[in-house]
């Protein structure tokens, strides 16, 4: 059964993976030309197309932007639903169901205080996260006050929380579940079944599923089914569901900060208001710029075959070792260094030897009440550079590891 954590302090719960990394590696010189796989930030493609529409609305950076976003952002978004998910189509209303956020990040965060006052009666308000986890998650409860409760998400388990043996108690504290898929680090999917199960608990307990879906276009064979459209195709209704989604993963264009929550129009109703007061609106430029990219599929397409060229290589060079299985989604391969020393081992001796950067999976995780960090044995390896380039970190990776 889960279990709260002792360490709930801001500084303990909120720390950068990437400074904790640059610390790891200080004073280490890299032993070839550093490839930097430690980061997700896809590389190899912006959309050329987006260039026009920037300059054309170039000057409305001289005005403030409206909260709730333009119609013509927010319509795309909503045909841009009906088209990754038949079930939504015609069913998301752009002016009650969307709203514009600056890159996921700052929703995902800002959306806890929201979900908080949703649930006023509670006393001890708790957060559910998986973890390993995205950063901001925690982030979010500890500047809340709510409490994080951390859900192992094993291997055995398909690196996805148990949902069955979630106390009740628990449930009933709880105010939002954090649920990632395609999952930062593991790549883990989950499937329709375990969709509804998590928004069947949403609505018995009367808490938000906020579902991260950031990776939702990064994937090697089945597009990942949506919370939302499970949501919808369960029951016909979006209550207690919401869904995380973004143009830096999908787009390969983490600098534009765009993304956007859509689902539960009461929730989105509230998130509006406090967003109205509390955050930053989205720049116009960058809203049609956005419009115009949830438009097109042909470039996220690409951005796939690229990504196809990287585990296919990855396929090729890692297969049989470090526990090596291609993710279902993202771009991400959450590789096991326990014979290597553990992660942190792993990446040093991997910046020492060859230059590659990599990520320790314990900088991802939280210590589970029993004092393990599930991350510990764990590496990330993000696989965002071109074909060329990933080939030749990865071969590098085994001729110093084996
Ligand atoms: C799981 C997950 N969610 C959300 C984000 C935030 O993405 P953005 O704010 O760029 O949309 C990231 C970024 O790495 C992520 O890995």
């Amino acid at each position: 059964m889960p279990q709260r954590i002792a360490t709930t302090s801001l500084d303990e719960l909120v720390r950068s993976p990437f400074v904790r990394l640059a610390r790891l590696l200080e004073g280490i010189a890299p032993g070839a030309s550093p490839i930097d796989l430690s980061l997700g930030e896809p590389k190899a493609l912006i959309p050329p197309f987006l260039g026009p529409t920037l300059q054309e609305h170039l000057s409305e950076f001289g005005r403030y932007p409206p909260i709730k976003g333009i119609p013509v952002l927010r319509q795309a978004i909503a045909d841009w639903m009906g088209r990754r998910y038949p079930l939504l189509k015609g069913r998301i209303d752009a002016e009650t169901h969307v709203l514009p956020l600056n890159g996921s990040r700052e929703g995902l965060f800002s959306a806890i205080f929201p979900a908080l006052a949703c649930k006023p009666e509670v006393k001890r308000p708790a957060v559910l996260i998986p973890n390993p986890f995205y950063q901001a998650y925690a982030a979010a409860a500890a500047a809340s006050g709510a409490e994080p409760e951390f859900l192992p998400s094993e291997a055995k388990h398909e690196f996805l929380p148990e949902l069955e043996v979630i106390d009740e108690v628990l449930l009933e504290r709880a105010v939002a579940f954090y649920l990632c898929t395609p999952s930062n680090p593991q790549g883990a999917v989950a499937s329709r079944s375990y969709l509804a199960r998590a928004i069947a608990l949403a609505r018995q307990f009367d808490f938000l599923l906020f579902a991260d879906e950031s990776y939702s276009e990064i994937y090697s064979e089945t597009p990942p089914p949506g919370a939302l459209e499970t949501a919808f195709g369960e029951t016909e209704s979006l209550a207690n569901v919401v869904s995380f989604q973004s143009l830096s993963k999908r787009s390969g264009l983490p600098g534009l900060r765009s993304g956007f929550i859509a689902g539960d129009p009461e929730f989105i109703a509230a998130f509006g208001r406090f967003r109205n007061v509390a955050c930053p609106q989205v720049p116009l430029p960058v809203q049609h710029v956005s419009a115009k990219a949830w438009s097109d599929e042909r470039h996220v397409e690409e951005g796939r075959a690229l990504y196809a060229k990287n585990f296919a290589a990855a396929d090729t060079l890692l297969q049989g070792r470090y526990g090596y299985r291609r993710p279902k989604g993202s771009f991400f391969l959450w590789l096991n260094m326990a014979v290597f020393g553990g992660g942190e081992e792993a990446a040093k001796t991997l910046w020492k030897g060859c230059g590659v950067k990599v990520l320790p999976g314990t900088y991802l995780a939280q210590a589970e009440p029993d004092g393990v960090n599930p991350g510990t044995d764990y590496i990330r390896v993000a696989l965002v550079h071109d074909p060329d380039t990933t080939s030749e970190a990865l071969t590098r990776i085994v001729a110093i590891l084996g």
